[in-house]
Parts: structure tokens; sequence; C-alpha cells
């Protein structure tokens, strides 16, 4: 099966107007947008979605935030597209993202109590199948 990942253009990636950049970086490297959906989040799907991160300090803040406007939602799909994608997107805290990452390059702390960094990709092959699952059931 050929790889795939899951990747979230969060509401300030949406808000900002940024969708189109970040789908234009994604398919300049190469890989093919498979399922591309603009969605609201529930918090069902994020308590899913973010179960790992439940119980740390920046928990609560980060649904309020990943609720506060819609998701493009989107399956990207080439060889070593999760490492890929994750590289594309830089590190977590978007002040030392490497410029010509996607946070890099877009991102900053506007001072609010959770990393507002434009992207979510998933972080394993298990974690982009179980995503996926989520965010695209009738995938
Ligand atoms: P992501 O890696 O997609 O999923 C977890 C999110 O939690 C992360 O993006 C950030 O938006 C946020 N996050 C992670 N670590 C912190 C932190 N230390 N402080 C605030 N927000 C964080």
């Amino acid at each position: 099966a050929p790889e795939r990942t899951l990747v979230l253009v969060k509401p300030d990636g949406v808000r900002r107007g940024l969708s189109g950049e970040i789908l234009r970086r994604i398919e300049a490297k190469g890989y093919t947008l498979t399922a591309v959906e603009l969605k609201n989040a529930t918090p069902e799907l994020l308590a899913q979605h973010y179960a790992e991160h439940e119980g740390k300090p920046f928990y609560a803040p980060l649904v309020e935030f990943m609720l506060s406007g819609p998701v493009l939602a989107v399956v990207a799909e080439g060889q070593g597209v999760i490492p890929g994608f994750r590289s594309l997107a830089g590190a977590t805290d978007p002040t030392v993202a490497a410029p010509g990452t996607i946070r890099g390059d877009l991102g900053r702390d506007w001072g609010l109590k959770v990393q507002q960094n434009l992207v979510h990709g998933s972080d394993s092959p298990e974690s982009a199948e179980r995503e996926i699952a989520l965010w695209f059931p009738t995938f």
C-alpha cells in the first residue's frame, strides 16, 4: 500500500489564508493530495486525536484552539511522506523552527497558552492509520 499521512491545517492556518500555500508546499515536494476536506472538529474527535496529550498543561488550550475555527484535513501520499511532511513542517515551536519550513517561514509566537503552529502531521505509520480513520471515517 502507498505510504500515507494525515496533515491538518490548524485553525490559525485556515484563518490566515495559508491553506493554499501549505498545500502548494506538499505538492511541490512531490506528494499527492489524496483527500482534502474543510471540517469543524468536535471535542470527541479531538479527545481521540490528542489522547496522548491528555493531562498535559497545554491540553485544554490546545483543544480550545482546535475548536476555534475550521481545520483543513488532508491525506497526503508518497514514499516517505510521514517523515517527509514532518520535515516540511519544521519544529513544533515556530519561534525556532528552521527557515524554509512551514512553521519557520509562516509561524511565530502569538503570546497565547498554546503553540499555534499552523499544521499537524502524523508521527508514525500507526498514528497515520489511526488519525486518517478518525478524520476520514469513510476513507
Ligand atoms: P502537534 O505536534 O500537532 O500536536 C500537539 C500540539 O500541542 C502541538 O502540535 C502544539 O500545537 C501543542 N503543543 C505541544 N507542545 C506544547 C507546549 N509545550 N506548549 C504549548 N503547546 C504545545
